[in-house]
């Protein structure tokens, strides 16, 4: 089946099965490895990636279901080489290890902090409590959220 949709930014057009998940058309179709995929049961959060600006697990949505939509992964978090706000609190904190969790991460918390800038430790532990770390821990993780709250009050979303 052909399916279209925005991909970070850019119209793409695929021909998938459709049993396909859309972490599989993204990584395997589409190139764009930095999803990744862990559990394929929706618990570890690795494959988490933004459809119509809400947090979801790539390995759960069947490709076909993203006809029409737009869709964001941590390759278009941002469009410049510079690392974003909040990737770069991430390495200040040392919120990351091997780093596979890590696109997981920063996509769920850069849905949270777009709708909820505010957001308090509480909160951003109870949505981060979807993305399993068996590295680093949560605490630096947290905290690197909490830091790059500041930018996205700011007018210019990063
Ligand atoms: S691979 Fe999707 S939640 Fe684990
Ligand atoms: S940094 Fe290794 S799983 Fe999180």
């Amino acid at each position: 089946m052909r399916v279209m949709f925005q991909l970070n930014g850019n119209p793409v057009e695929v021909d998938v099965e459709p049993r396909m998940h859309l972490a599989d058309c993204l990584r395997d179709a589409l190139r764009q490895t930095g999803t990744h995929l862990g559990c394929e049961h929706g618990v570890c959060g690795a494959c988490t990636v933004i459809v119509d600006g809400a947090a979801v697990r790539s390995c759960l949505m069947l490709a076909v279901q993203a006809e029409g939509s737009t869709v964001v992964t941590v390759e278009g978090l941002s469009t410049e080489e510079a690392l974003t706000p909040l990737q770069a609190a991430f390495r200040k904190h040392h919120a990351l290890q091997c780093g596979f969790c890590t696109p997981g991460m920063l996509t769920t918390a850069h849905a949270l902090l777009t709708d909820e800038p505010d957001a308090d430790a509480d909160r951003i532990r109870s949505v981060l409590s979807g993305n399993l770390c068996r590295c680093t821990g949560y605490i630096p993780i947290v905290e690197a959220v909490l830091e790059a709250r500041a930018t996205y009050r700011k007018t210019d979303k990063p």
